[in-house]
């Protein structure tokens, strides 16, 4: 009698049935809180980082404001990340680690090309909040970008926010506005 299934298609059942298998146990192991909050938030992949650092831990759990760590974000245009001495401020003794990469040569997670310019303290103090484009940094055990930073993402608050605050579209929405 010729065959029913071949044995391909009885690899492609198991092949389905163990990852099926394999993401129950992940949801489980979620719910349970072996794996925290956040692990799997937002959209793009965490790059490799030369240390673990983890926002959940400083954040969530500790309590530390971000403006402690990223000091530029009321001043100017760039959040900045903190010195050794910041962490150091916490952490002493520092030990010097020649195995190691430079401790803070820190992967970029969000980067704009050149030709777009953009202002930090320009949204804070404007009473945007980080987590509007950021996400649910505070949930990230590994740091990863939460939204696609689109030109119409940027774009679509700005003419909500435009609207809003009863400025004419443009002020917002001119092109010199992100291409200076
Ligand atoms: C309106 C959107 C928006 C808000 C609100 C925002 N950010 Fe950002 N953030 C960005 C963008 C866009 C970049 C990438 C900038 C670049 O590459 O030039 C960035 C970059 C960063 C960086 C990398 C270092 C740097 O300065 O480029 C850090 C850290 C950061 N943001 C932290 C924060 C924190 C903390 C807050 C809240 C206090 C915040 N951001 C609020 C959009 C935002
Ligand atoms: C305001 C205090 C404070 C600052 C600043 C601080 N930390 Fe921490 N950090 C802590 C505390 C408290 C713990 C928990 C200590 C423990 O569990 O033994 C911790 C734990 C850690 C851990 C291990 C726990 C984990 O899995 O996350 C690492 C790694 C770490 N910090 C890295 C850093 C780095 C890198 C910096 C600087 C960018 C930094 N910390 C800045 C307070 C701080
Ligand atoms: C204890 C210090 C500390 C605190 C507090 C802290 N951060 Fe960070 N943050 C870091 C470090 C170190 C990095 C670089 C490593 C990484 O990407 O995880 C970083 C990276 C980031 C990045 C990625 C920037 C890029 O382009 O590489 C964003 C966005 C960010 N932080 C936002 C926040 C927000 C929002 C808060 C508050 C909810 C916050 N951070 C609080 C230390 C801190
Ligand atoms: C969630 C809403 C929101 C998002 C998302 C957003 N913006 Fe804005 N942006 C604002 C508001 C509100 C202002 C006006 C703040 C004020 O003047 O009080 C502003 C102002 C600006 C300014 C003017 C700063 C100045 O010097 O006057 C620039 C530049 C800018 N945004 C760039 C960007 C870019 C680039 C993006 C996308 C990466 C972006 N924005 C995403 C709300 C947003
Ligand atoms: C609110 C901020 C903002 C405004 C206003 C804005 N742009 Fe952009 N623009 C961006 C951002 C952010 C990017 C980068 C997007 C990306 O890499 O996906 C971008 C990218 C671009 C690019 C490059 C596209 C590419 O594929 O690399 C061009 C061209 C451009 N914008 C033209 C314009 C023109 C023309 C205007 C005015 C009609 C304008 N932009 C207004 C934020 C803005």
């Amino acid at each position: 009698m010729a065959q029913v299934f071949s044995r391909r298609a009885d690899t492609i059942a198991r092949t389905v049935i163990a990852v099926a298998v394999l993401l129950a146990v992940l949801a489980v192991l979620r719910l349970v809180g072996i794996i925290p909050p956040g692990a799997f938030a937002g959209t793009a992949a965490a790059p490799p980082q030369p240390r673990p650092f983890s926002h959940f831990h400083h954040v969530a759990e500790i309590g530390i404001d971000c403006a402690y760590c990223h000091t530029g974000v009321h001043r100017g245009p760039v959040a900045g990340f903190p010195s050794v001495e910041t962490c150091a401020g916490c952490h002493l003794p520092v030990e010097p680690r020649p195995d190691l990469p430079p401790p803070l040569a820190w992967n970029r997670v969000v980067d704009m090309p050149d030709h777009v310019f953009f202002d930090h303290s320009a949204h804070v103090t404007g009473g945007i909040p980080c987590a509007a484009c950021h996400g649910a940094v505070e949930e990230m055990d590994s740091t990863r970008q939460a939204f696609p930073l689109t030109m119409a993402f940027c774009l679509d608050c700005h003419r909500t926010e435009a609207a809003a605050r009863g400025l004419p579209q443009t002020a917002l929405t001119n092109c010199y506005v992100c291409h200076r």
